[in-house]
């Protein structure tokens, strides 16, 4: 624990930003989540300034974090090992994508697929990294059963590790898959209500220009989707009409040039009740559609 005044913690503070202002919301995530000072007590700290802060952890310390993330580039949420998303507090490590913010939507528009009195009876969430997806959809449909799929070992067990965190263990709501998308789920084809997806989908070529602290950090298998970008929408949607139960709802998020191509795979694939979503940023980034209820 560490204790200063308020105009310690902002002269701290301005040194870190000195010449690089834009950092500020950064910075002040990092005293948030690796110190515990709430953005409220921040600002508390600007109106008495002589008042005594309490930090969770030393000023080197933050320093030290701080320093690492702008001369290496490396993802603040990887430093602390931890990122929130939605109501949640997850592990994060260079193995799983950080949950980004809009798929927080992917989530809401999953659930808006059901009437708040039924749910789906089992759920599958494809590349499920993290497990944030999966746990969001675990905790509002506990009755339910999902499926956590995951090629990479290492991020299911990072999943695995932010569901017993909440208390989810395996062999409760969520079975944890490791293979390739569908694969695992050959058991339950045609029985899925629900089957909710953020895949890699940025272009090959976009990935290689992308920001180092994502590019170099996080996994290229959570980022790349191949050449166009669609390589594993394709393989999801193209099996969907087989995997999901008749009236199921396959949920997408895409990259913001894919809603076209997107669209014209749906349809392809014979999904009905299409229909696109946009991001907070009122980008084209999500779709849903369902198999038909014969
Ligand atoms: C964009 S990340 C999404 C992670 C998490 N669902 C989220 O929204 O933050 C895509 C995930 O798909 C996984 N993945 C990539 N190729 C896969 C494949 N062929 N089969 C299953 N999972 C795959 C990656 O390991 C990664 O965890």
């Amino acid at each position: 624990m560490t204790c200063l005044s308020g105009s310690e913690l902002q002269l701290w503070r301005r040194e870190q930003l000195l010449g690089q202002q834009d950092q500020a919301a950064a910075l002040d995530w990092l005293l948030e989540l690796e110190a515990g000072l709430l953005w409220r007590e921040l600002q508390a700290s600007y109106l008495h300034p002589e008042a005594p802060v309490q930090l969770r952890c030393s000023l080197q310390r933050l320093e030290q974090i701080w320093q690492q993330h702008r001369q290496q580039q490396v993802p603040l949420q990887h430093l602390v090992g931890r990122c929130p998303w939605q109501d949640l507090e997850l592990e994060v490590s260079p193995a799983v994508l950080i949950p980004r913010q809009e798929t927080e939507l992917l989530v809401e528009l999953a659930m808006g697929c059901f009437d708040a009195s039924a749910g789906p009876q089992h759920w599958a969430d494809l590349g499920t990294g993290s497990g944030c997806v999966a746990l969001a959809l675990a905790r509002h449909w506990p009755s339910s059963c999902g499926w956590a799929v995951d090629c990479s070992g290492e991020a299911l067990a990072v999943a695995q590790r932010n569901a017993a965190a909440l208390g989810l263990h395996q062999g409760a709501a969520v079975h944890w898959c490791e293979g390739l998308w569908w694969q695992p789920l050959r058991p339950v084809a045609g029985q899925l209500d629900l089957v909710v997806s953020n895949p890699p989908y940025i272009p090959s070529s976009v990935v290689d220009g992308l920001e180092p602290v994502v590019r170099d950090h996080e996994p290229r298998l959570a980022l790349d989707g191949g050449s166009d970008g669609l390589d594993a929408l394709r393989l999801i949607i193209e099996a969907a009409p087989q995997m999901l139960a008749p009236g199921g709802w396959l949920v997408l998020e895409h990259h913001h040039d894919q809603a076209a191509a997107v669209a014209e795979l749906l349809a392809a694939a014979g999904l009905q009740e299409r229909r696109q979503e946009r991001d907070l940023e009122g980008q084209m980034r999500f779709a849903v559609a369902r198999r038909c209820n014969p």
